[in-house]
């Protein structure tokens, strides 16, 4: 009797897959209850001049539910209301302290520069407010919506800005009441921000595409487009489905208005709050109520979708399971003959990749059958079939351990696939063959480069 006995390997490898479902979709609109939101830009800069207390006080007068500020940072590190970053537009005063880019003047000699005799004679004493000066005025009488305006990391004005929400104990009352939003065009200023209290409101001026509007959830409340015809209902829906309220800029005709309430937007920014107020009749808020009524709407629709992965982990698995061994029968002495013979094996992976193969380990007569002392003179030749590999070749002579024949190939995760080894041993008619058992111990290995 005559008879191959064959030994698997298994070689195993760690490896994970995750499928995780999306979140669920929000319903329409952070809160429907919510009224929308009158942002006074630069104050009631329709009709007043500009970041002056004479614009954020007629904002106030008419009832906005925000006031807007745009930072720029002195020379010598004041945070200044001013909207561009020269004082050209918008002082008039001695040209050494009056034109040219804020950040080379000091408060002082900006100061000195009338900020409303440009816009008309009787706000020649206007002034260009600093940030702390608002809040001493105002206090938590308003709410503040404050933007970064071309941050340099070097001026550091989130920190600075920071700093005085806490000096006025404004922090705690824009966490928990959006009394300030804090909005940049600069992703990175809002991230310096949100690095530094994640709690705190942000808003990104910007017209991210459809598929990017869900990233800035990561780390804003909110998105402040400029109104053109692509805000439209479906990218405020797609905005509030990750729950980013919506505030365009800047809208200063009814018609407009009429359009970007249409579209569902959560409030606006405005020249013309009275225009805004008006339009709203009984739907806008009062007081400071329109603020904290956003962020509870912005706290309900967190909780209607709050994420809730749902995914299953595969364990790393490469598996080899052997059949029964094959055996030729008897050999027949001087009848020239191809004896065949096979056996199964089932393999499961869950590798990017994998290949099977077979190997003689032993050194003596490699590839070859024997029987004690004695060999055939003949190789041993295998292959393999299944219904998911990918046949590496014609049957070949087993290789040794350094040099392996493989037999099947896959190109992807695989499961009980059914092999058949298939092997063929030649004797010839002059072969001379000792009575007894010509054997041989083989070793399959199941292996990957793409665990
Ligand atoms: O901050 C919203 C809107 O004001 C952005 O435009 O140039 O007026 O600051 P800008
Ligand atoms: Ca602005």
């Amino acid at each position: 009797m005559r008879f191959l006995n064959k030994v698997a390997t298994t070689a195993l490898v760690v490896a994970s897959v995750a499928a995780l479902a999306p979140a669920a979709q929000a319903q329409s609109g952070p809160e429907a209850a919510a009224a929308p939101l009158v942002v006074a830009h630069r104050g009631a800069s329709g009709t007043r001049p500009e970041h002056t207390f004479a614009s954020y006080d007629h904002a106030i007068e008419l009832g906005a539910d925000y006031i807007e500020q745009d930072l720029q940072v002195t020379s010598d590190g004041v945070l200044v209301d001013m909207h561009d970053g020269t004082l050209n537009r918008t002082t008039r005063g001695d040209a050494a302290n009056c034109t040219g880019a804020v950040n080379t003047k000091t408060l002082a000699q900006i100061k000195t520069c009338s900020a409303g005799s440009w816009f008309g004679a009787e706000y020649v004493n206007e002034k260009v407010p600093t940030l702390e000066e608002l809040f001493q005025r105002y206090g938590n009488t308003v709410n503040y919506y404050i933007e970064t305006k071309q941050p340099d990391p070097a001026d550091h004005m989130e920190e600075k800005l920071l700093a005085l929400l806490d000096k006025y104990n404004l922090r705690t009352a824009s966490i928990n009441n959006w009394q300030v939003l804090i909005q940049s065009f600069s992703a990175d200023s809002l991230k310096t921000v949100h690095a530094m209290d994640p709690r705190l409101p942000l808003i990104f001026l910007g017209n991210p595409s459809l598929a990017t509007i869900p990233s800035y959830a990561d780390y804003a409340v909110g998105l402040g487009p400029s109104f053109g015809s692509s805000i439209n209902a479906n990218w405020v829906n797609t905005a509030h489905a990750s729950c980013l309220d919506v505030h365009p800029y800047t809208i200063n005709t009814v018609a407009n208005m009429q359009a970007a309430l249409a579209a569902g937007v959560d409030g606006m920014f405005t020249n013309f709050s009275d225009l805004l107020i008006g339009l709203l009749g009984d739907r806008k808020a009062k007081g400071l109520q329109g603020a904290i009524d956003a962020k509870r709407s912005h706290d309900a629709c967190l909780a209607r979708n709050a994420k809730a992965p749902v995914g299953g982990t595969v364990g790393a698995t490469l598996s080899l399971t052997l059949g029964t061994p094959a055996g030729f029968g008897a050999f027949v002495p001087g009848l020239a003959k191809d004896y065949t013979a096979s056996t199964t094996a089932t393999v499961v992976s869950t590798a990017g990749n994998a290949a099977l193969s077979i190997a003689d380990p032993s050194t003596t007569a490699t590839g070859k059958l024997v029987n004690g002392t004695f060999s055939l003179p003949q190789g041993l030749l295998v292959d393999a079939t299944s219904a998911a590999g990918t046949v590496a070749g014609p049957a070949a002579t087993v290789g040794g351990s350094a040099a392996p024949t493989t037999l099947l190939n896959y190109a992807a995760p695989v499961s009980n696939d059914a092999v058949t080894v298939n092997f063929k041993q030649s004797i010839g008619a002059a072969d001379a063959l000792r009575t007894g058992q010509y054997a041989k111990t083989l070793t399959l290995t199941l292996a990957t480069t793409a665990p």
